[in-house]
């Protein structure tokens, strides 16, 4: 595990976009999975800017779904999709077909999880899967008790999970399932980026990289990813013992 410490958000966000860039450049076929809210939007923006001012070929780079709020589609704001519509795909060269997400809105959502899973079997594994952590310690809708052996699943949302999810939505969303990629193809990725900032993730952060590894806590698991590298602003990192 590698902890990067930085001053504030921004330095944070710059730090994980240059990690990303830098694999980028070393590789030709590159399949991603980025995370949406609050936390990703600056690295996603520094992203964008490295590809475009790097002029990075896209033909063989894919993105693939973490995760979406059942029930949510593209045209809410807030949903996964939206977000990584405006932030990402909508900024760069990438070819329609080269980004497999989750529908969160279709009758069938085995049948969205089987989509997902063969685009990663066909792809993958991930090759730079970023992550950001939720106030449980869930990763992606992979929620506190989930079993580290899934693949793509729907999952009953945590009620932390829930309130939280108050701060993307307007009032008459109500959010209960969430769709997500498993922590089984989360450990198979090549290399792995949890970023955090804020005081308020300080301790979730502390119990997911110096607690035990627990179900409780899924992001703990990550301790075990042998190329595992967690960026942090100052606040976000303020609890840890090691690697300050
Ligand atoms: P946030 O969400 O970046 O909006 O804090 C993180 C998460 O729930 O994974």
């Amino acid at each position: 595990m590698h902890i990067n410490i930085q001053q504030d958000y921004s330095q944070m966000s710059k730090k994980a976009a240059d990690k990303i860039i830098d694999t980028t450049k070393r590789k030709e076929k590159v399949l991603y999975c980025f995370p949406a809210g609050d936390t990703p939007t600056g690295m996603i923006k520094e992203v964008v800017a490295g590809f475009n001012s790097e002029k990075i070929d896209l033909q063989e780079k894919r993105f693939v779904s973490l995760d979406e709020w059942v029930g949510l589609g593209a045209g809410v704001p807030g949903s996964c999709l939206n977000y990584m519509t405006n932030n990402l795909y909508s900024k760069i060269n990438i070819p329609k077909e080269n980004i497999c997400f989750f529908n969160a809105l279709a009758d069938d959502l085995q049948e969205q999880c089987a989509i997902v899973d063969n685009f990663i079997e066909e792809f993958g594994p991930i090759d730079i899967c970023v992550l950001g952590i939720g106030m449980n310690g869930h990763l992606g809708f992979n929620e506190n008790g989930v079993s580290f052996d899934l693949n793509s699943h729907v999952i009953e949302l945590d009620e932390t999970t829930k309130k939280v999810s108050a701060k993307y939505f307007s009032d008459e969303v109500c959010v209960k399932r969430g769709i997500t990629i498993g922590i089984n193809q989360i450990m198979k990725a090549k290399q792995v980026i949890l970023i955090a900032g804020g005081l308020h993730k300080a301790k979730i952060v502390k119990a997911a990289l110096e607690g035990e590894i627990t179900y409780e806590v899924p992001a703990s698991v990550l301790q075990k990813h042998d190329n595992f590298h967690v960026f942090l602003d100052e606040a976000a990192g303020s609890l840890l013992e090691k690697g300050r």
